[in-house]
Protein backbone atom coordinates (compact mmCIF):
# COMPACT_ATOMS: atom_id res chain seq x y z
CA UNK A 1 0.00 0.00 0.00
CA UNK A 2 1.34 3.20 -1.06
CA UNK A 3 2.27 5.28 2.09
CA UNK A 4 0.01 8.45 1.48
CA UNK A 5 -3.34 5.96 1.26
CA UNK A 6 -2.30 4.19 5.10
CA UNK A 7 -4.96 5.11 7.77
CA UNK A 8 -3.39 7.68 9.83
CA UNK A 9 -3.70 7.89 13.30
CA UNK A 10 -4.68 11.83 14.68
CA UNK A 11 -4.19 13.78 17.80
CA UNK A 12 -6.13 17.02 18.28
CA UNK A 13 -5.13 19.18 20.48
CA UNK A 14 -7.75 21.84 21.56
CA UNK A 15 -11.00 21.62 23.21
CA UNK A 16 -13.63 24.40 21.88
CA UNK A 17 -16.66 23.93 19.27
CA UNK A 18 -13.62 24.15 16.44
CA UNK A 19 -11.97 21.01 17.55
CA UNK A 20 -14.92 19.37 17.96
CA UNK A 21 -16.16 20.23 14.19
CA UNK A 22 -12.52 19.35 12.89
CA UNK A 23 -12.85 15.96 14.96
CA UNK A 24 -16.45 15.48 13.26
CA UNK A 25 -14.52 16.04 9.32
CA UNK A 26 -11.73 13.98 10.36
CA UNK A 27 -14.21 10.71 12.19
CA UNK A 28 -15.56 11.06 8.43
CA UNK A 29 -12.56 10.17 6.60
CA UNK A 30 -12.07 6.75 5.01
CA UNK A 31 -8.34 7.08 5.67
CA UNK A 32 -8.10 7.77 9.30
CA UNK A 33 -6.88 5.00 11.43
CA UNK A 34 -7.12 6.01 15.69
CA UNK A 35 -8.45 9.49 16.82
CA UNK A 36 -7.57 11.24 19.93
CA UNK A 37 -8.63 14.97 21.37
CA UNK A 38 -6.69 16.73 24.14
CA UNK A 39 -8.26 17.22 25.92
CA UNK A 40 -11.47 17.41 24.12
CA UNK A 41 -14.77 18.05 25.63
CA UNK A 42 -18.27 16.30 26.57
CA UNK A 43 -18.74 16.13 22.57
CA UNK A 44 -15.43 15.07 21.27
CA UNK A 45 -15.55 11.87 23.76
CA UNK A 46 -18.29 10.23 21.21
CA UNK A 47 -15.90 10.40 18.55
CA UNK A 48 -12.26 10.23 19.97
CA UNK A 49 -10.46 9.24 23.08
CA UNK A 50 -10.01 12.18 25.15
CA UNK A 51 -6.99 12.27 26.89
CA UNK A 52 -5.80 14.99 29.45
CA UNK A 53 -2.22 16.44 28.17
CA UNK A 54 -0.59 19.82 28.75
CA UNK A 55 -1.48 21.05 25.35
CA UNK A 56 1.37 24.16 25.83
CA UNK A 57 3.98 21.44 26.82
CA UNK A 58 5.66 20.21 23.24
CA UNK A 59 7.58 17.48 24.74
CA UNK A 60 4.84 16.21 26.55
CA UNK A 61 2.42 16.40 23.41
CA UNK A 62 5.60 14.68 21.59
CA UNK A 63 6.16 11.72 23.77
CA UNK A 64 2.08 11.08 23.81
CA UNK A 65 2.34 11.17 20.13
CA UNK A 66 5.44 8.73 19.78
CA UNK A 67 3.93 6.43 22.21
CA UNK A 68 0.66 6.16 20.81
CA UNK A 69 1.83 6.15 16.69
CA UNK A 70 0.37 9.24 16.19
CA UNK A 71 0.78 10.26 12.72
CA UNK A 72 -0.46 13.82 12.69
CA UNK A 73 -0.56 16.24 15.15
CA UNK A 74 -3.54 18.90 14.33
CA UNK A 75 -3.03 21.83 16.82
CA UNK A 76 -6.48 24.07 17.13
CA UNK A 77 -6.01 26.49 19.49
CA UNK A 78 -3.03 29.49 18.94
CA UNK A 79 -1.05 29.58 22.45
CA UNK A 80 0.62 25.74 22.15
CA UNK A 81 1.66 27.33 18.34
CA UNK A 82 2.98 30.34 19.86
CA UNK A 83 4.61 28.27 22.38
CA UNK A 84 6.61 25.87 19.74
CA UNK A 85 4.68 23.01 20.02
CA UNK A 86 4.65 22.22 16.59
CA UNK A 87 8.48 22.84 16.52
CA UNK A 88 9.13 20.13 19.03
CA UNK A 89 6.75 17.34 17.80
CA UNK A 90 8.57 18.01 13.96
CA UNK A 91 11.99 17.55 15.50
CA UNK A 92 10.48 14.26 17.34
CA UNK A 93 10.00 13.45 13.52
CA UNK A 94 6.02 13.86 14.07
CA UNK A 95 3.89 15.65 11.12
CA UNK A 96 1.97 18.43 12.49
CA UNK A 97 -0.68 20.64 10.98
CA UNK A 98 -0.02 23.94 12.40
CA UNK A 99 2.91 26.66 12.04
CA UNK A 100 6.29 26.40 13.59
CA UNK A 101 6.49 28.98 16.56
CA UNK A 102 8.19 31.83 14.02
CA UNK A 103 5.93 31.62 11.51
CA UNK A 104 2.58 31.48 14.44
CA UNK A 105 4.31 35.40 15.40
CA UNK A 106 2.01 36.44 12.59
CA UNK A 107 -0.80 36.09 15.85
CA UNK A 108 1.58 36.15 18.54
CA UNK A 109 3.00 39.29 17.99
CA UNK A 110 0.79 42.42 16.13
CA UNK A 111 3.74 44.27 15.50
CA UNK A 112 5.21 41.10 13.49
CA UNK A 113 2.23 40.66 11.56
CA UNK A 114 2.50 44.35 10.20
CA UNK A 115 5.87 43.93 9.17
CA UNK A 116 5.60 41.03 7.12
CA UNK A 117 2.15 43.00 6.12
CA UNK A 118 4.61 45.65 4.91
CA UNK A 119 7.42 43.38 3.20
CA UNK A 120 4.28 41.60 1.22
CA UNK A 121 2.38 44.81 0.15
CA UNK A 122 -0.77 44.21 2.21
CA UNK A 123 -3.38 46.61 3.03
CA UNK A 124 -4.15 47.36 6.37
CA UNK A 125 -4.84 50.53 8.84
CA UNK A 126 -1.79 52.97 9.00
CA UNK A 127 0.24 51.52 11.99
CA UNK A 128 2.64 52.77 14.67
CA UNK A 129 3.85 50.62 17.40
CA UNK A 130 5.43 51.97 20.80
CA UNK A 131 7.29 51.06 24.03
CA UNK A 132 6.62 54.31 25.63
CA UNK A 133 3.01 55.14 27.08
CA UNK A 134 4.20 58.99 26.06
CA UNK A 135 5.10 58.28 22.33
CA UNK A 136 1.84 56.55 21.50
CA UNK A 137 -0.27 58.59 22.89
CA UNK A 138 0.81 61.28 21.20
CA UNK A 139 0.41 59.08 17.77
CA UNK A 140 -3.37 58.76 19.17
CA UNK A 141 -3.54 62.30 18.82
CA UNK A 142 -2.72 62.59 15.25
CA UNK A 143 -6.55 60.69 14.30
CA UNK A 144 -9.17 63.03 14.46
CA UNK A 145 -12.34 60.48 14.46
CA UNK A 146 -10.50 58.06 17.28
CA UNK A 147 -7.84 55.34 16.83
CA UNK A 148 -7.02 51.41 17.93
CA UNK A 149 -5.08 50.72 20.34
CA UNK A 150 -3.70 46.48 20.51
CA UNK A 151 -1.83 45.08 23.13
CA UNK A 152 0.81 43.16 20.68
CA UNK A 153 0.95 40.04 22.65
CA UNK A 154 -1.58 37.31 22.83
CA UNK A 155 -4.84 38.09 25.23
CA UNK A 156 -7.35 35.65 24.48
CA UNK A 157 -9.10 38.24 22.44
CA UNK A 158 -8.96 40.96 25.14
CA UNK A 159 -6.38 43.10 24.31
CA UNK A 160 -8.01 45.37 21.37
CA UNK A 161 -9.41 48.49 22.14
CA UNK A 162 -11.64 50.53 19.37
CA UNK A 163 -11.34 53.96 21.09
CA UNK A 164 -13.64 57.03 19.65
CA UNK A 165 -11.60 59.53 21.61
CA UNK A 166 -8.07 60.09 22.34
CA UNK A 167 -9.15 60.18 25.96
CA UNK A 168 -10.26 56.78 25.78
CA UNK A 169 -7.23 55.51 23.58
CA UNK A 170 -4.57 57.43 25.97
CA UNK A 171 -6.40 55.43 28.57
CA UNK A 172 -6.18 51.98 27.07
CA UNK A 173 -2.42 53.28 26.29
CA UNK A 174 -1.89 53.51 29.65
CA UNK A 175 -3.66 50.29 31.06
CA UNK A 176 -1.58 48.55 29.32
CA UNK A 177 1.86 49.30 30.13
CA UNK A 178 0.62 49.62 33.85
CA UNK A 179 0.80 45.91 33.39
CA UNK A 180 -3.24 44.74 32.49
CA UNK A 181 -2.27 42.30 29.68
CA UNK A 182 1.08 41.36 31.68
CA UNK A 183 3.97 40.52 29.15
CA UNK A 184 1.72 40.30 26.10
CA UNK A 185 1.26 44.61 26.44
CA UNK A 186 4.60 45.79 26.76
CA UNK A 187 4.62 46.24 23.45
CA UNK A 188 1.62 48.44 21.88
CA UNK A 189 0.35 48.88 18.81
CA UNK A 190 -1.98 52.04 17.53
CA UNK A 191 -4.15 52.06 14.41
CA UNK A 192 -6.01 53.85 12.50
CA UNK A 193 -10.00 53.40 12.86
CA UNK A 194 -11.17 51.30 9.55
CA UNK A 195 -14.97 50.98 8.58
CA UNK A 196 -16.97 48.67 6.87
CA UNK A 197 -18.39 44.92 7.26
CA UNK A 198 -16.17 42.56 8.71
CA UNK A 199 -15.20 39.08 6.95
CA UNK A 200 -12.91 36.15 7.48
CA UNK A 201 -10.91 34.14 5.05
CA UNK A 202 -9.44 31.34 6.63
CA UNK A 203 -6.89 29.80 3.88
CA UNK A 204 -5.39 26.25 4.18
CA UNK A 205 -1.39 26.03 2.99
CA UNK A 206 1.46 23.43 2.91
CA UNK A 207 3.99 26.78 3.11
CA UNK A 208 3.91 27.15 -0.75
CA UNK A 209 0.34 25.55 -2.18
CA UNK A 210 -2.39 28.29 -0.58
CA UNK A 211 -6.15 27.05 -0.95
CA UNK A 212 -8.77 29.86 0.28
CA UNK A 213 -12.10 28.36 2.02
CA UNK A 214 -15.10 30.06 1.62
CA UNK A 215 -15.72 33.10 3.57
CA UNK A 216 -17.52 34.07 6.95
CA UNK A 217 -18.32 36.01 9.13
CA UNK A 218 -18.53 36.09 13.15
CA UNK A 219 -20.58 38.50 15.71
CA UNK A 220 -17.78 39.11 18.68
CA UNK A 221 -20.28 41.22 21.02
CA UNK A 222 -22.09 39.76 23.66
CA UNK A 223 -25.68 41.55 22.73
CA UNK A 224 -28.21 41.72 20.07
CA UNK A 225 -27.44 44.65 17.79
CA UNK A 226 -23.54 43.73 18.00
CA UNK A 227 -23.43 45.95 21.13
CA UNK A 228 -21.85 44.71 24.90
CA UNK A 229 -18.57 43.18 25.53
CA UNK A 230 -16.40 41.12 23.08
CA UNK A 231 -16.63 37.87 23.04
CA UNK A 232 -14.75 34.78 21.78
CA UNK A 233 -18.04 34.80 18.92
CA UNK A 234 -21.48 34.17 19.53
CA UNK A 235 -22.21 33.18 16.13
CA UNK A 236 -21.52 32.94 12.29
CA UNK A 237 -22.29 32.41 9.16
CA UNK A 238 -21.14 30.94 5.72
CA UNK A 239 -20.64 32.46 2.70
CA UNK A 240 -20.67 36.35 3.37
CA UNK A 241 -22.75 38.23 0.70
CA UNK A 242 -21.53 41.53 1.24
CA UNK A 243 -18.18 40.06 0.16
CA UNK A 244 -18.14 40.86 -3.67
CA UNK A 245 -16.28 38.81 -5.83
CA UNK A 246 -13.57 41.64 -6.30
CA UNK A 247 -13.45 41.38 -2.35
CA UNK A 248 -12.50 37.90 -2.18
CA UNK A 249 -9.89 37.86 -4.71
CA UNK A 250 -8.15 40.14 -3.02
CA UNK A 251 -8.29 38.70 0.12
CA UNK A 252 -7.07 35.18 -1.30
CA UNK A 253 -4.54 37.07 -2.66
CA UNK A 254 -3.43 38.94 0.77
CA UNK A 255 -3.36 34.79 2.43
CA UNK A 256 -1.52 34.42 -0.83
CA UNK A 257 1.06 36.51 -0.50
CA UNK A 258 1.81 36.38 2.96
CA UNK A 259 2.99 32.94 2.99
CA UNK A 260 4.88 33.62 0.01
CA UNK A 261 6.48 36.24 2.31
CA UNK A 262 6.77 33.72 4.50
CA UNK A 263 8.52 31.17 2.51
CA UNK A 264 10.79 33.68 1.21
CA UNK A 265 11.92 35.13 4.68
CA UNK A 266 12.73 31.53 5.72
CA UNK A 267 9.53 30.88 8.10
CA UNK A 268 7.15 28.95 5.85
CA UNK A 269 3.61 28.66 7.35
CA UNK A 270 2.26 25.28 7.22
CA UNK A 271 -1.67 24.83 8.44
CA UNK A 272 -5.00 27.35 8.64
CA UNK A 273 -3.86 31.22 7.94
CA UNK A 274 -7.16 33.22 9.20
CA UNK A 275 -7.47 36.70 7.30
CA UNK A 276 -9.26 39.27 9.63
CA UNK A 277 -10.68 41.81 7.17
CA UNK A 278 -12.65 44.95 7.30
CA UNK A 279 -14.14 45.82 3.60
CA UNK A 280 -13.72 49.37 3.85
CA UNK A 281 -14.85 51.68 0.85
CA UNK A 282 -10.86 51.33 -0.46
CA UNK A 283 -11.54 47.56 -0.51
CA UNK A 284 -10.04 45.00 1.99
CA UNK A 285 -7.71 45.73 4.73
CA UNK A 286 -6.48 43.42 7.30
CA UNK A 287 -7.32 43.32 10.86
CA UNK A 288 -5.54 40.71 12.09
CA UNK A 289 -3.98 37.52 11.50
CA UNK A 290 -4.39 34.55 13.32
CA UNK A 291 -2.35 31.23 12.92
CA UNK A 292 -5.32 28.40 13.21
CA UNK A 293 -8.78 27.90 12.11
CA UNK A 294 -10.93 30.54 13.81
CA UNK A 295 -13.35 29.33 16.67
CA UNK A 296 -16.58 29.43 15.52
CA UNK A 297 -15.90 30.26 11.78
CA UNK A 298 -14.91 26.62 11.95
CA UNK A 299 -17.67 25.53 12.51
CA UNK A 300 -19.66 27.04 9.36
CA UNK A 301 -16.63 26.51 6.50
CA UNK A 302 -15.87 22.79 7.30
CA UNK A 303 -19.17 21.24 7.22
CA UNK A 304 -19.80 23.16 3.87
CA UNK A 305 -16.58 21.74 2.45
CA UNK A 306 -16.70 18.32 0.78
CA UNK A 307 -13.19 16.69 1.36
CA UNK A 308 -11.15 14.20 3.33
CA UNK A 309 -10.31 16.27 5.90
CA UNK A 310 -7.43 13.85 7.22
CA UNK A 311 -5.89 13.94 3.50
CA UNK A 312 -5.80 17.34 3.51
CA UNK A 313 -4.39 18.19 7.07
CA UNK A 314 -1.68 15.42 6.59
CA UNK A 315 -0.95 16.96 2.61
CA UNK A 316 -0.55 20.67 4.26
CA UNK A 317 1.79 18.83 6.85
CA UNK A 318 3.79 16.91 3.95
CA UNK A 319 3.92 19.54 1.55
CA UNK A 320 1.84 17.81 -0.90
CA UNK A 321 -1.56 19.84 -1.10
CA UNK A 322 -3.25 20.25 -4.28
CA UNK A 323 -6.74 22.57 -4.29
CA UNK A 324 -8.19 19.56 -6.26
CA UNK A 325 -8.58 17.72 -2.87
CA UNK A 326 -11.44 20.29 -1.58
CA UNK A 327 -14.76 21.27 -3.38
CA UNK A 328 -17.79 23.11 -1.68
CA UNK A 329 -21.52 22.61 -1.67
CA UNK A 330 -23.68 25.43 -2.47
CA UNK A 331 -25.56 25.15 1.21
CA UNK A 332 -25.50 28.03 3.28
CA UNK A 333 -24.75 27.67 6.98
CA UNK A 334 -25.47 29.34 10.26
CA UNK A 335 -24.42 28.90 13.39
CA UNK A 336 -25.79 29.67 17.07
CA UNK A 337 -23.25 29.76 20.01
CA UNK A 338 -25.15 28.82 23.72
CA UNK A 339 -23.45 30.21 26.21
CA UNK A 340 -23.61 30.02 29.52
CA UNK A 341 -25.46 33.27 31.49
CA UNK A 342 -22.72 35.92 32.95
CA UNK A 343 -20.38 35.32 30.05
CA UNK A 344 -18.01 36.61 28.82
CA UNK A 345 -17.91 37.26 32.70
CA UNK A 346 -18.29 35.18 35.61
CA UNK A 347 -20.65 32.04 35.01
CA UNK A 348 -21.80 28.79 36.82
CA UNK A 349 -21.02 25.63 35.35
CA UNK A 350 -22.03 21.92 35.80
CA UNK A 351 -26.04 22.67 34.49
CA UNK A 352 -27.47 19.46 33.45
CA UNK A 353 -28.06 20.20 29.02
CA UNK A 354 -30.75 18.80 27.36
CA UNK A 355 -32.22 18.15 23.85
CA UNK A 356 -28.90 17.55 21.96
CA UNK A 357 -30.05 14.58 20.67
CA UNK A 358 -33.48 16.41 19.34
CA UNK A 359 -31.50 18.96 17.77
CA UNK A 360 -28.86 16.74 15.84
CA UNK A 361 -32.54 14.50 14.89
CA UNK A 362 -33.20 17.88 12.40
CA UNK A 363 -31.78 17.16 8.75
CA UNK A 364 -29.22 19.84 8.24
CA UNK A 365 -28.28 20.28 11.77
CA UNK A 366 -24.69 19.39 13.38
CA UNK A 367 -24.42 20.03 17.35
CA UNK A 368 -20.40 21.25 18.24
CA UNK A 369 -19.71 21.30 21.92
CA UNK A 370 -17.73 23.43 23.43
CA UNK A 371 -17.79 23.94 26.88
CA UNK A 372 -19.75 20.34 27.82
CA UNK A 373 -17.97 17.71 29.65
CA UNK A 374 -19.63 13.84 30.20
CA UNK A 375 -19.88 13.30 34.06
CA UNK A 376 -19.03 9.73 36.01
CA UNK A 377 -22.50 8.95 35.07
CA UNK A 378 -22.61 9.81 31.54
CA UNK A 379 -24.77 12.78 31.91
CA UNK A 380 -23.44 15.88 29.85
CA UNK A 381 -22.89 19.18 31.76
CA UNK A 382 -21.83 22.85 31.04
CA UNK A 383 -18.11 23.25 31.42
CA UNK A 384 -17.26 26.89 29.78
CA UNK A 385 -18.61 30.02 28.81
CA UNK A 386 -19.29 29.17 25.70
CA UNK A 387 -21.15 25.94 25.86
CA UNK A 388 -22.65 25.16 22.37
CA UNK A 389 -22.55 25.76 18.27
CA UNK A 390 -25.20 24.63 16.92
CA UNK A 391 -24.77 24.93 13.07
CA UNK A 392 -27.32 24.40 10.57
CA UNK A 393 -27.03 23.92 6.84
CA UNK A 394 -29.93 24.62 4.53
CA UNK A 395 -30.38 26.00 0.47
CA UNK A 396 -30.94 29.19 1.46
CA UNK A 397 -29.84 31.68 4.23
CA UNK A 398 -33.52 32.21 5.27
CA UNK A 399 -33.64 28.57 5.93
CA UNK A 400 -30.47 27.78 7.46
CA UNK A 401 -31.16 30.74 10.26
CA UNK A 402 -34.26 29.69 10.40
CA UNK A 403 -33.51 25.97 10.94
CA UNK A 404 -30.35 26.96 13.72
CA UNK A 405 -32.56 28.47 15.88
CA UNK A 406 -35.29 25.78 15.74
CA UNK A 407 -32.41 23.35 16.64
CA UNK A 408 -31.35 26.09 19.44
CA UNK A 409 -34.67 26.18 21.19
CA UNK A 410 -34.56 22.16 21.39
CA UNK A 411 -31.39 22.43 23.75
CA UNK A 412 -31.70 23.20 27.36
CA UNK A 413 -29.41 23.97 30.36
CA UNK A 414 -30.27 26.81 33.60
CA UNK A 415 -28.77 29.97 32.48
CA UNK A 416 -28.68 29.24 28.56
CA UNK A 417 -28.12 32.76 26.76
CA UNK A 418 -28.20 33.57 23.11
CA UNK A 419 -28.44 35.96 20.27
CA UNK A 420 -31.24 36.00 18.25
CA UNK A 421 -29.87 38.33 15.44
CA UNK A 422 -27.23 35.66 13.87
CA UNK A 423 -26.54 37.15 10.39
CA UNK A 424 -29.27 40.06 10.70
CA UNK A 425 -26.87 42.26 8.87
CA UNK A 426 -26.15 39.20 6.05
CA UNK A 427 -27.86 40.49 3.36
CA UNK A 428 -27.41 44.21 3.93
CA UNK A 429 -25.15 45.85 1.41
CA UNK A 430 -21.84 47.52 2.47
CA UNK A 431 -23.88 51.07 1.59
CA UNK A 432 -26.75 49.80 4.42
CA UNK A 433 -24.54 48.23 6.56
CA UNK A 434 -24.74 50.96 9.28
CA UNK A 435 -27.85 51.48 9.47
P1 LIG B 1 -8.27 42.03 16.24
O1 LIG B 1 -8.06 41.09 17.40
O2 LIG B 1 -7.08 42.79 15.83
O3 LIG B 1 -9.02 41.40 15.09
O4 LIG B 1 -9.38 43.04 16.76
C1 LIG B 1 -10.59 42.61 17.34
C2 LIG B 1 -11.73 43.41 16.78
O5 LIG B 1 -11.48 44.81 16.95
C3 LIG B 1 -11.92 43.25 15.27
O6 LIG B 1 -12.69 42.13 14.94
C4 LIG B 1 -12.62 44.55 14.92
O7 LIG B 1 -14.00 44.48 15.23
C5 LIG B 1 -11.96 45.55 15.84
N1 LIG B 1 -10.82 46.21 15.16
C6 LIG B 1 -9.54 45.79 15.11
N2 LIG B 1 -8.77 46.63 14.38
C7 LIG B 1 -9.59 47.60 13.95
C8 LIG B 1 -9.40 48.77 13.14
N3 LIG B 1 -8.21 49.13 12.68
N4 LIG B 1 -10.49 49.56 12.91
C9 LIG B 1 -11.71 49.24 13.41
N5 LIG B 1 -11.94 48.16 14.17
C10 LIG B 1 -10.91 47.34 14.46
N1 LIG C 1 -13.63 34.11 15.75
C1 LIG C 1 -12.44 34.80 16.04
C2 LIG C 1 -11.27 33.96 16.30
O1 LIG C 1 -11.25 32.77 16.08
O2 LIG C 1 -10.26 34.52 16.72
Amino acid sequence: MCASAAKKNVLVLGSGGREHAILVKLAASPTLGELWAAPGNGGTANLARNVDLAIEDGAAVAAFAKEHAIDLVVVGPEAPLVAGVADVCRAAGIKVFGPSAQAARLEGSKTFAKEVMEAADVPTARWESFTSAEEACAFAREFEGGCVVKADGLCGGKGVVVASSAEEAEEAIRACFDGAFGEAGAVVVVEERLSGPECSLLSLTDGSTVVALATSQDHKRALEGDVGPNTGGMGVYSPVPVASEADVTEMVAVNERVVAEMARAGSPYVGCLYGGFMLTEEGPKVLEFNCRFGDPETQVVLPRMDCDLVEVLWACATGTLDPSMIRWDSDWAVSVVLTSAGYPGSYETGKLITGVEEAEALPGVTVFHAGTKLDAAGALLTAGGRVIDVTAQAPSFEEARELAYQAADLIDFEGKTLRRDIGHRAMRSKEAWDE
